[in-house]
């Protein structure tokens, strides 16, 4: 299948960015490849890199300079005032760090040693880790899986400017690596001209499909875009995770309003600041909505069950350029036998199944099934296979 770019819905600031080396770019660096200084990318940076390469990241072109960080780690805005909520950086160790001069060609290699990009160094800068976990996860404690990477990695930050030398179809979903300009093309493909995006790191469950398919009531399509970089230990993986989806879109939905891509980033565990991080990366693959719903994005007990949508009042809309669609918490009602929620439902408590991820992969490590108000049968079968559970 062949798709066309289109510019129906710009960008985060307005152009594409593609930073994967033109074959003449990569002849040069293939080059270098035994003369330039190494340095090895572990599984989130390697996906940050090619995030920034395919556009996923636009406007960002590189690992983020102190301007940048700092503007977006206490202000949310990158330094020329376009909202970016997340920081993107390429820490290394002090010792590695030492011989990289500004100006160099650094080598990128993933944690195989294969040479994967080049950077430009045009800066490296030392941060406060406690004053990063505080702005943007709103926690200094080193159990919240977000935290605990910012203190785990190096003291430095390497930025400028990154080429990707290649992109390599996805080892496990090839056929679902649809990039920014391809995402783009297939809605255009369809005629889609509003498009809700759905970010998910956990097993569908029937909350998810309620407030897909409210969104889709309003929308011309959906973009079901699960995250499948790095996740903390104790999540599904994500083959098991986009087999379920596969099974629900083939048996559930309406086949031709929905398009299945994955999202090729690494978990951050930011609540709301990765709310606003997932719209935006959700806007540069051409999506016009997103989807918010209750605890987006977080772990434990850190966030409100709704910061994630109250913090899209902190920024002017026009600037953010997607609209969230702002969902309450979803439950199964036993007074109507459907999915609902308080604005709908006439239940009181005692008649709701709540549904979560965590209650779905609780139930799962007891070898437990999740039952029907809680999973699609189909689903629930998938999940016992996978999980080797006797139904
Ligand atoms: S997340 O970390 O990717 O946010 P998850 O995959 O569980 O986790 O959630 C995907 C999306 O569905 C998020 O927007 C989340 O807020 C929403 N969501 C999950 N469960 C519910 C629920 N019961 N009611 C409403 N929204 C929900």
């Amino acid at each position: 299948m062949s798709y066309k770019l289109t510019d129906a819905i710009a960008p985060h600031g307005g152009e594409l960015i593609n930073r994967t080396a033109t074959a003449d770019q990569k002849a040069a660096f293939l080059s270098k490849a035994e003369s330039l200084p190494r340095v090895s990318l572990d599984e989130r940076a390697v996906s940050d890199l090619q995030m920034i390469a395919i556009g996923g990241f636009s406007p960002l072109k590189g690992f983020m300079g102190q301007a940048d960080y700092d503007s977006v780690v206490v202000n949310m805005h990158l330094a020329n005032g376009l909202p970016w909520s997340v920081p993107i950086t390429l820490s290394v160790t002090e010792a590695v760090a030492a011989p990289l001069k500004e100006g160099d060609l650094v080598r990128l290699d993933d944690s195989q040693g294969n040479y994967i990009g080049v950077l430009e160094l045009t800066e490296k800068f030392s941060y406060d880790k406690k004053k990063e976990a505080v702005n943007v996860y709103r926690t200094d404690e080193e159990k919240h899986p977000g935290v605990a990477v910012v203190y785990n990695q190096g003291n430095i930050n390497l930025a400028g400017p990154i080429w990707l030398l290649q992109r390599d179809p996805h080892p496990l979903f090839p056929t679902y690596q649809l990039d920014p300009a391809i995402s783009r093309a297939a809605f255009q493909e369809k005629g889609w001209k509003t498009i809700v995006g759905f970010q998910t790191r956990n097993p569908v469950h029937r909350a998810h499909e309620y407030i897909q398919k409210c969104a889709m009531e309003i929308v011309d399509g959906l973009f079901l875009h699960p995250l499948v970089g790095a996740t903390k230990d104790d999540d599904i993986p994500a083959d098991i995770r986009m087999r379920c989806y596969e099974i629900l879109i083939e048996n559930y939905y309406p086949k031709e309003r929905v398009i299945l891509g994955i999202n090729p980033s690494a978990m951050r565990y930011a609540g709301p600041r990765e709310a606003i991080f997932h719209a935006l990366i959700r806007k540069n693959y051409g999506c016009t909505h997103f989807i918010v719903g209750r605890d987006h994005a977080g772990v434990g007990d850190y966030y409100g069950t709704f910061d994630a949508q109250h913090i899209f009042d902190e920024f002017d809309p026009d600037a953010i350029g997607i609209i969230p669609l702002k969902f309450e918490h979803a439950f199964y009602c036993k007074v109507t036998n459907t999915m609902a929620t308080t604005k709908t439902s006439p239940s009181t408590p005692d008649q709701r199944v709540h549904l979560s991820g965590t209650k779905v992969r609780d139930m799962l490590r007891n070898g437990e099934l999740p039952p029907p108000e809680f999973s699609r049968p189909l689903v629930a079968a998938e999940l016992a296979k996978a999980m080797k559970i006797n139904a």
